[in-house]
């Protein structure tokens, strides 16, 4: 089946429209912005002709069968239920929704679909977030037990020029953005979280307008696995200082993962039945020629040249081969939850003084009803 796609959202949309050009038996038809500019470099960029400022009409052109969802985080899931209410394909950006009562109407939206949506966790892409996955699911690291992921980026001056995020990234207290950490980090665990507690470090920065950030400055979350393992993420998107968005680590019964920290660096791995001894660190790029699957190790030019190492190509990629194949995605709306949902509840822990809320499993939902968040006693 040929996917005609149609973004809405056309800043970020258009990083991910170029991905979804280069995967076969996809087109990109139309753009949906209410910017007029950002409509016009976006369609010129992309060679597409059809521009619409009413998403409504864009999906009834009847030009479209998919729909990008990139428009700011709190219109995810509007802009997805819509689309999936007729049918469509939804690749969706992140995070999947803002709130419980989102999630809900986003998975009764998926169920009741026949439409494929998928959530565009790019940070599942970069090589080598790909390279430890395959790892771990050869079982180099053994059971796994601990993983860490931080995002640590300054989005002041971001929250100026694109209002929504001082409302919903930095205009809220807990991990307001949590899918580029939990994403990779659970897919390589292979286990879902169940419970958060949430801790803030403070308030030392106001906006130009002298208002203290809603958001404290360092936020850690630390997460119980289903399989009693414990997940860590710290997000810092207030302080002042250089962005390290990437960082991972994961401990294992047969080994161990550090990431590199910057650019320039490699990321490191020690494996019990290989390292020479116990304080001997392996470069993780010795281990791509027998881990990163082949298409990754011969990418098409396409790959080479999409936003974010490549992976915005590969998110594309296997967002085209689940509608193809009708199966859902890895990256499926129940991922999209296991994810976004621990950051919604992280509200509710920090605002409890860090005490330990339960995280609902969306896959136990029952279409049509609600969830609110108990914290325990
Ligand atoms: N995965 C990644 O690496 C990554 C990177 C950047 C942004 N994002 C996500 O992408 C999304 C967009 O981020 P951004 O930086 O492009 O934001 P942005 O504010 O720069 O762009 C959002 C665009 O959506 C348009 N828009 C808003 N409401 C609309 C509506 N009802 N109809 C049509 N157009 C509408 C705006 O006019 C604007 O051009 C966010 O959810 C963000 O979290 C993800």
């Amino acid at each position: 089946m040929q996917l005609r796609v149609g973004i809405i959202g056309a800043r970020r949309g258009r990083g991910l429209a170029a991905g979804l050009r280069a995967v076969p038996d996809c087109e990109v038809v139309a753009v949906c912005d209410l910017n007029s500019g950002v409509r016009a470099e976006a369609a010129e960029a992309l060679e597409v002709e059809h521009l619409f400022e009413d998403y409504d009409e864009m999906l009834d052109s009847g030009l479209i069968n998919t729909a990008v969802v990139a428009t700011p985080q709190n219109l995810h899931v509007e802009h997805a239920c819509m689309a999936l209410a007729r049918g469509f394909h939804v690749l969706s950006e992140v995070p999947a929704a803002v709130d419980l009562t989102q999630c809900c109407r986003l998975v009764d939206a998926v169920r009741a679909s026949g439409g494929t949506y998928m959530i565009s966790e790019n940070a599942n892409y970069m090589m080598a977030n790909v390279i430890v996955r395959e790892m771990a699911r050869a079982g180099a690291f053994g059971e796994m037990y601990f993983g860490e992921g931080e995002y640590t980026h300054d989005l002041k001056d971001l929250s100026e020029r694109t209002p929504w995020r001082r409302r919903w990234q930095t205009g809220r207290n807990g991990v307001t953005y949590p899918t580029h950490q939990l994403g990779p980090v659970l897919q390589w665990m292979g286990q879902r979280l169940t419970s958060v507690s949430c801790l803030g470090s403070g308030h030392h920065h106001e906006d130009p307008r002298g208002d203290e950030y809603e958001q404290e400055d360092c936020v850690l979350m630390i997460c119980r696995t289903d399989r009693g393992g414990l997940v860590k993420v710290r997000q810092d998107i207030i302080s002042d200082r250089p962005s390290i968005t990437t960082a991972y680590s994961l401990q294992g019964t047969e080994g161990c993962y550090e990431s590199a920290r910057t650019r320039d660096e490699d990321g490191r791995v020690w494996l019990k039945g290989r390292a020479e001894n116990h304080e001997t660190w392996q470069p993780l790029s010795e281990l791509a020629e027998e881990f990163l699957p082949a298409e990754h190790r011969d990418p098409p030019p396409e790959a080479a040249q999409a936003g974010h190492g490549g992976s915005d190509y590969w998110v594309a990629r296997d967002f085209a081969m689940a509608v193809h194949s009708g199966e859902p995605p890895e990256l499926d709306v129940y991922f999209a939850m296991d994810i976004t949902v621990p950051g919604i509840i992280s509200e509710v822990s920090i605002g409890l003084g860090g005490a330990p809320v339960p995280v609902p499993d969306f896959r136990d939902y029952e279409t049509g009803s609600n969830i609110v968040p108990v914290a325990r006693g």
